[in-house]
């Protein structure tokens, strides 16, 4: 079925540090989309002889982007996110590990499945690399649920077989056996992907890890989604733990899981020497700034790993992290940023919760922007429902302007509709349905 979109757009052809026509914005657009697809973004003039009497939805006021992409978060935390913890390993011990225990439970790991994935499009976001819990069964509620909306989601059944609590661990052997049975029955349905995840490496015995490399060379095209160099105790634990690895990144190197499907969260204190293996293996970056703020961990070096050449999207990591919003992410990774003297753009920003993270996930083929054939994932912003940004924007000359206040001001708030794949899955404004008397 065609379908026309009409308002605002704004979308990213590449990164907008690379040139200046990056950015593309057409204030009377339109975005026409066939079974569920983009056939056509550009002004309403050029599209509006493809309309052929297409029903067409309509935004005088709305900001048509891409659907953000978050590249890493945890579904099981969204239960204890704002839990106060010294730091990563106290957090872990105090309130991630206890809630991520109760995910056994087929019921528990469906409900909070059914709630974080409202959550999300209520958020904007339409695809995530997602962290479940080491039950099976956790990582099978997230994956049906996502299948049931046509979200295309990456998660995988976490792996962690020593340092952790019995109700939360595997052992090498079934998460191995697992991991295979999940692959199988979900990787590659509908618009779902696995991702083999270990916890991190203090986690997972050398035994689990040499298994995980072997997973993923058995399986080609799926994901490798872990942590990387969050917090300095955690990796000087790594050091005592892989004495014969010459760095963090050197363990996930020797178990062959540093690769282009490799996606890493944090990367806060890594090495020249790491920077270079990171970028030879062409493994990939979460920059997840609410997170790294709020555990203390240290500031994401955006800097250094472009001049690296590796490519980085923005995570929000919840539960450390503090907010499910792509924009409110792009906020506190501006100010992670000016914190070593980098000045983010507004379509800087945009870009590393769309485009950037679709190539970060090595989905850019598919999702990201507007580009014909990609999948209609799509949201509408507007400054409605923000006092403070609607006055912003009432002041704003620019689009620049517009788009920054967004990121600085916005949050749910500001997501009117949510579309995947062309069907609206979340809707703002939508009035309650009257009770019955
Ligand atoms: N490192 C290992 N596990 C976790 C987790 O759940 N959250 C964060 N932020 N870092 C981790
Ligand atoms: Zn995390």
């Amino acid at each position: 079925m065609r379908q026309v979109f009409r308002g605002t757009l704004f979308h990213l052809l590449d990164d907008p540090d690379a040139g200046a026509d990056a950015a593309v914005i057409h204030e009377d657009g339109a975005l026409l989309v066939e079974d569920g697809h983009i056939i056509e973004a550009g002004t309403w003039i050029d599209i509006q002889p493809l309309v052929k009497g297409a029903p067409i939805a309509r935004f005088p006021d709305g900001l048509i982007v891409p659907g953000f992409i978050d590249c890493h978060v945890h579904f099981p935390q969204i239960d204890m996110m704002a839990s106060p913890g010294d730091n990563l390993l106290h957090w872990l011990s105090a309130y991630a590990f206890p809630t991520e225990s109760r995910f056994h439970h087929e019921d528990v790991a469906a409900e909070t499945a059914r709630f974080f994935l409202d959550q999300l499009f209520a958020h904007g976001t339409t695809t995530a690399l997602v962290f479940a819990t080491a039950h099976k069964v956790a990582a099978e509620a997230l994956f049906a649920e996502a299948f049931r909306r046509n979200m295309r989601l990456i998660t995988g059944k976490v792996l962690m077989d020593v340092n952790a609590p019995a109700g939360i661990s595997d052992t090498a052997e079934t998460g191995y056996m697992e991991t295979r049975h999940l692959i199988r029955d979900w990787h590659g349905k509908g618009r779902l992907g696995y991702a083999v995840t270990p916890r991190f490496a203090l986690t997972s015995s050398e035994r689990q890890l040499e298994l995980a490399g072997r997973l993923l060379a058995e399986h080609p095209g799926v994901k490798l989604h872990t942590h990387l160099s969050e917090n300095t105790s955690e990796i000087e634990a790594v050091r005592r733990l892989f004495p014969d690895c010459p760095d963090y990144f050197g363990v996930y190197e020797k178990f062959g899981l540093a690769t282009p499907h490799s996606v890493f969260a944090h990367c806060l204190h890594l090495s020249a020497s790491e920077w270079v293996r990171m970028a030879r293996s062409g493994s990939n970056i979460a920059f997840c700034p609410t997170s790294n703020l709020f555990l203390g961990s240290g500031l994401f070096n955006l800097s250094a790993a472009e001049t690296a050449g590796v490519k980085v999207g923005f995570g929000t990591d919840v539960g450390a992290g503090t907010s499910l919003s792509l924009l409110a992410t792009m906020n506190e990774g501006y100010k992670v940023c000016q914190l070593q003297k980098r000045h983010l753009s507004p379509f800087k920003l945009f870009y590393l919760a769309t485009l950037g993270a679709a190539r970060t996930l090595r989905l850019d083929d598919k999702i990201g922007n507007f580009a014909s054939g990609k999948e209609a994932d799509f949201v509408v912003l507007d400054a409605h429902a923000l006092p403070l940004a609607k006055r912003r924007w009432e002041h704003a000359t620019t689009w620049a302007e517009k788009l920054f206040a967004l990121a600085m001001l916005g949050d749910d708030r500001a997501v009117a509709r949510t579309y995947v794949a062309g069907q609206c899955v979340h809707e703002r404004d939508k009035k309650a349905a009257p009770s019955e008397p």
